[in-house]
């Protein structure tokens, strides 16, 4: 079985598990550096973009040591001419953001072209700022056959500059690897224009080189299709929506996948985010590998399964999966640490840089729970340290307190001492109005405990749970919507 989500850098996770010439779609929607919130997932509840995400990602974009190294490698190892290319363009941009950006991507995309089958299919989506730059990259590493379309995504939007024209879409590079391709035109055709269906009902006339072609028909399936698609973004309000920023529409991947293989095919998305790739190649009865660095993303899209498809079978590869785990990824990367402990009990991080009455929330887990349209909060507190101590959960109970949150989890990766129990024990339960339980006010759990597939007590989520929007129930007899 294929199916597999992999949290790491998708450039070591390819070197070490995907093997050459194995994949046969690829579609990739890399962050760029012109938007900062490409990599932000999350929005806040007021629109803000989640404070934890941009601090660590803030530095991904600047030449820095990650990037001289990547270069060097880049140099050892792409084809001659895209290292002469590289080098061309380092010349005239410098140590600029786009180079940082170019470089990540020129390494990436010789690893992808090394996994994918000689007739399998690469779609890469950018925006215009980047994307003149990555089609000379791709043209080398494709060489001169491979390049198929340049697709114009064309979306409508509010938002304009008074000093140019709207800026409404987006680029995707259709590139192919060797030269029996597939492209399955029947499964992706378009209706005909209320204008052509007319005139096909006549006799058209059509007379070339002296031959009358007599009467024609228009293929019954609909028109084959063009490279500008007309996909609208997701509206707020759609059911689709899962809340990030960053997610693009089912129907833009469904497109590109029924397009470019067949059922039972490997569909890889190596910056999968919130798993749109993924989710349409499960619908479209694919196989699918997603690659994400950040926890946040891994566990977004477990959800996202979860609430549609129920319980699938696949693996997650490169989270902690004991204590040993756990304690390194915290010695490494605290936010990483943070996301992942939070996934384990179902809460969204706040994180950053928190002043005032936020800090110490590192995430909140919301719900309903009574008639009124009253959102509820369970703050949480993750803390990756060796040692924990009373004075942590009194500040932690204080934040809970001014925050007027419900309830609080305190996650801990040491053992608790025994007066940090009796302090949390002491701060009594929260009763939900309409149902005749009670909960912990503030919970004490460890790492080691939600390893072991302990939860948290809370009121259950059919009371509604706010935390995550959810996907839709998948119905497999459901039309497709183009
Ligand atoms: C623009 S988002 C992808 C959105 C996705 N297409 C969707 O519909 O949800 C880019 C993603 O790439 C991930 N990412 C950035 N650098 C990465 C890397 N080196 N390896 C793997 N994933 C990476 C980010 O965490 C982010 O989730």
């Amino acid at each position: 079985m294929t199916n597999c989500l992999y949290y790491g850098d998708n450039l070591d996770v390819l070197g070490e598990y995907i093997s050459d010439e194995s994949v046969d779609l690829i579609y990739l929607d890399p962050p760029f550096n012109s938007k900062r919130n490409y990599n932000v997932l999350f929005k806040d509840t007021g629109g803000a973009e989640s404070a934890a995400q941009v601090e660590a990602f803030s530095d991904s974009w600047h030449w820095g040591e990650t990037s001289e190294k990547a270069y060097h490698l880049m140099t050892e190892y792409a084809p001659a001419k895209l290292v002469e290319l590289m080098r061309g363009f380092r010349g005239f941009m410098g140590e600029s953001d786009t180079m940082t950006y170019l470089t990540m991507m020129a390494i990436r995309l010789v690893e992808l072209h090394r996994v994918l089958k000689e007739n399998g299919a690469l779609y890469l989506h950018c925006d215009p700022n980047a994307s003149h730059y990555l089609k000379i990259i791709l043209d080398i590493i494709f060489g001169g056959g491979g390049f198929q379309n340049e697709i114009v995504w064309y979306y409508k939007g509010a938002g304009i500059s008074p000093k140019r024209y709207g800026r409404r879409h987006d680029i995707i590079f259709y590139y192919t690897k060797g030269v029996n391709w597939k492209f399955n035109a029947d499964d992706v055709r378009v209706p005909y224009a209320d204008t052509t269906k007319e005139r096909f009902k006549h006799y058209i006339g059509n007379i070339r080189n002296g031959i009358d072609f007599g009467e024609q028909s228009l293929h019954p399936l609909g028109k084959h299709p063009d490279d500008v698609w007309e996909v609208p973004i997701i509206a707020p309000s759609a059911k689709e929506r899962l809340g990030y920023p960053t997610q693009k529409p089912l129907e833009l991947l469904r497109r590109i996948i029924l397009a470019s293989s067949n059922e039972g095919d490997i569909v890889l998305d190596p910056f999968c985010g919130c798993g749109t790739a993924i989710d349409a190649a499960q619908e479209l009865n694919r196989q699918w590998i997603g690659i994400d660095i950040t926890h946040l993303a891994i566990a977004l899209i477990k959800n996202r399964l979860k609430d549609k498809y129920g319980d699938l079978p696949y693996r997650v590869i490169g989270e902690p999966v004991d204590l040993a785990g756990a304690e390194a990824l915290a010695q490494a990367n605290k936010h990483q640490f943070e996301w992942w402990a939070l996934s384990l009990i179902g809460a969204r991080p706040m994180g950053g840089k928190k002043k005032g009455a936020d800090r110490g929330i590192d995430g909140v887990i919301y719900f309903q729970d009574d008639k009124t349209n009253k959102i509820k909060s369970i703050l949480v507190q993750v803390k990756g340290g060796r040692q924990v101590g009373v004075a942590q959960i009194r500040d932690f109970c204080s934040v809970v307190d001014s925050n007027h949150a419900q309830m609080g989890v305190f996650i801990t990766l040491a053992e608790p001492t025994k007066p940090m129990k009796s302090y949390a024990v002491s701060q009594g339960y929260y009763k939900p109005p309409i149902w005749d339980k009670q909960f912990p006010k503030i919970q004490i759990i460890t790492i080691g405990d939600l390893l072991q597939n302990n939860k948290i007590e809370r009121p259950p989520a059919y009371l509604t749970d706010k935390t995550f929007k959810q996907a839709e129930r998948h119905k497999p007899e459901k039309q497709l919507e183009f």
